[in-house]
């Protein structure tokens, strides 16, 4: 679709709050998003909505389906003036994310990342696509009004489109595109959420055109992440200067070399000025939100680094803040 012409978009990246009962989103989830959905928010992604038939990346992932309250967190996000935004995912049977933060053994993570991949067959991968269909078909009809692909962090779709894990990686491109041309009406956005680095130094250092295949894939953004989730989490969430200040650098060298494409950075970018980005470079920002439902308006506000968001990793089965309450 054609963008609107908007100086810098901000947007709420996705976060998987936990809010919910049986894959059910509940009022704790809906009350989340219309917290964070005004002070002049561009659009506010869903995240990790595991899509029919597919698996979450923990028990309590939510699921979309033809629910009102998809329809009501939809409803609430634009009332407060953001689009609604939804991240497809799915992982596979048996899947199980760490608890620790970074892996001692990122090759044999590779290797395992690798086995799974070449696993998957193509009935499979087409039925995924399937329910990838029928996903976007519901969220729409709920009211989202920007649909992202979660192919970052190591999850199915990752793993698929990334020729480094997959050999079905060129049919994956053309489903992809095909889900794009048939599924999605021309007046709703798309964005894919890709990761740049898995933290695997060794492997990340070889060689690879897969950045290029993913930024050629006709979405509207292409929102930039880094890690996979079992090998160095630091990366998806970052907290230090230098690797927040090399994910951005990172970040703003891919979008230079696409200049006719749309990228989302983050890694506590809000503070980053209109001259330090691209101008096809837009503002995507998570921990600060959470830790501020207002911090587009405060903006000194936001995360501290104390780590509590991480309930998956401490054990716990939903979203906490040590500043938020
Ligand atoms: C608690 C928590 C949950 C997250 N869940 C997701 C998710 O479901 N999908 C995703 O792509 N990223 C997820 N992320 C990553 C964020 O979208 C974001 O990329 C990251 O936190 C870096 O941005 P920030 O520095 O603005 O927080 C999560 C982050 C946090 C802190």
């Amino acid at each position: 679709m054609e963008l609107p012409n908007t100086d810098r978009r901000i947007f709420f990246l996705a976060v998987n709050s936990g809010y919910t009962e049986n894959g059910i989103p509940d009022s704790r989830f809906l009350e989340f998003y219309a917290a964070r959905s005004g002070n002049g928010l561009y659009c506010a992604i869903v995240g990790n909505v595991a899509i029919p038939n597919g698996h979450g990346t923990n028990i309590n992932t939510p699921k979309i389906e033809k629910l009102s309250i998809w329809e009501d967190i939809a409803k609430a996000i634009s009332d407060k003036g953001a689009l609604p935004g939804v991240q497809l995912s799915t992982t596979w049977l048996g899947y199980n994310g760490n608890k620790g933060f970074i892996s001692k053994t990122p090759q044999e993570e590779i290797s395992n990342y690798k086995r799974i991949a070449s696993s998957f067959e193509q009935a499979q991968i087409r039925a995924q696509y399937q329910s990838l269909e029928e996903a976007a078909k519901i969220a729409i009809d709920c009211g989202f009004k920007h649909i992202q692909l979660h192919a970052a962090h190591g999850y199915f779709f990752n793993l698929l489109l990334d020729s480094r894990f997959s050999k079905h990686h060129q049919l994956a491109a053309e489903l992809t595109q095909n889900w794009l041309a048939n599924t999605i009406p021309d007046d709703i956005e798309t964005s894919i959420r890709i990761s740049t680095l898995t933290g695997a130094q060794q492997f990340d250092s070889i060689e690879s055109s897969f950045i290029e295949d993913l930024t050629s894939l006709p979405f509207d953004y292409h929102d930039i992440s880094e890690g996979f989730y079992n090998i160095d989490k630091k990366l998806i969430y970052p907290s230090l200067n230098e690797i927040l200040t090399a994910r951005i650098e990172r970040t703003k060298n891919i979008a230079l070399r696409n200049p006719n494409n749309s990228f989302i950075v983050s890694g506590k970018s809000f503070a980053l000025s209109k001259a330090e980005l691209p101008n096809n470079v837009h503002v995507g920002t998570c921990r600060d939100l959470i830790a501020n439902p207002n911090f587009l308006q405060d903006q000194h506000n936001g995360c501290k680094n104390k780590m509590k968001c991480h309930y998956y990793s401490r054990g716990k089965s939903t979203l906490t803040c040590g500043l938020w309450k």
